[in-house]
């Protein structure tokens, strides 16, 4: 049974440190400005695994997971 975990991020809190697309470039690209754009849901453990890291790794706090 798959699971998919959908990152969102809340542009009004980013300050495009980058680190979400650089953590988890599968899950994220970042637009011409440096704010990242979801690319997807994590749907592996893999992906999973580096969505955590681009949660705690955000200094905004500004992304959240919902079921995708
Ligand atoms: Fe923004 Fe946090 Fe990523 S500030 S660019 S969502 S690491």
């Amino acid at each position: 049974d798959e699971t998919r975990q959908l990152p969102a991020v809340d542009l009004s809190a980013c300050n495009g440190h980058g680190r979400c697309y650089m953590t988890a470039p599968d899950l994220f690209d970042c637009d011409d400005d440096g704010f990242p754009v979801v690319v997807g849901p994590a749907t592996t453990d893999v992906g999973q695994r580096d969505l955590q890291r681009a949660v705690a790794n955000c200094p905004e706090q500004a992304i959240t997971v919902s079921a995708g």
